[in-house]
């Protein structure tokens, strides 16, 4: 896994000793409210679980802050199209450092991974969310039921403005 980094943030491969952690901000029914998959009451052995399937995984990069994890950015790769991920901690939210890594990791992904494409779909009402993949230059494209879903293909992301200097 490539190691990337902003001016507020290094995104890096999960270590073992991430555990607490991942622990302190997934633990949090509001940060947790629109991700059905993370369990709550989030125990440990929930962030030992976490911690191992992300150390496994090539796309999956702890945003680190102050030398502490603080969140997630990933995506899933199948051929030439990658669905995007991210998650913070919530005492870290609304300082743009979500849209900073996502923007970090597509701008590392197009290139590198020769994508075609980027999409993502949160719940229909996680309006931080939406404004994320808005700032990303994403685009709504479907609703099915609760689930927005957004895409971005590889010539509007190089012909926007915001894929000027990152
Ligand atoms: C969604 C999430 C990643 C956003 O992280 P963040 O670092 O706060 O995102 P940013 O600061 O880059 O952008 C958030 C935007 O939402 C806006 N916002 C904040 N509260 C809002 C609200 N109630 N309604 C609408 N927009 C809101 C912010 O003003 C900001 O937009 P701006 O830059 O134009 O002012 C974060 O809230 C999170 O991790 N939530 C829990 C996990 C989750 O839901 N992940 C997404 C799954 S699809």
């Amino acid at each position: 896994m490539v190691e990337l980094r902003t001016d507020r943030l290094t995104l890096r491969r999960f270590r073992p000793s991430d555990v607490d952690d991942a622990l302190a901000y997934r633990g949090d029914p509001e940060f947790a409210r629109y991700l059905p998959h993370v369990p709550q009451p989030f125990t440990r052995s929930h962030a030992e679980e976490f911690v191992a399937i992300n150390i496994a995984d090539r796309y999956t990069w702890a945003v680190v802050v102050g030398g502490r994890v603080i969140g997630t950015t990933n995506l899933e790769v199948e051929d030439e199209i990658a669905m995007l991920g991210y998650a913070l901690a919530r005492t870290h939210w609304g300082r743009g450092l979500a849209t900073e890594a996502a923007r970090t990791v597509l701008g590392w992904a197009f290139p590198a991974l020769a994508l075609e494409r980027i999409w993502a779909s949160t719940d229909v009402d996680n309006a931080r969310s939406r404004r994320v993949l808005a700032k990303l230059g994403m685009r709504h494209e479907d609703t099915r039921g609760r689930e927005v879903f957004y895409g971005l293909p590889r010539a509007a992301w190089y012909s926007a403005p915001i894929a000027a200097p990152r």
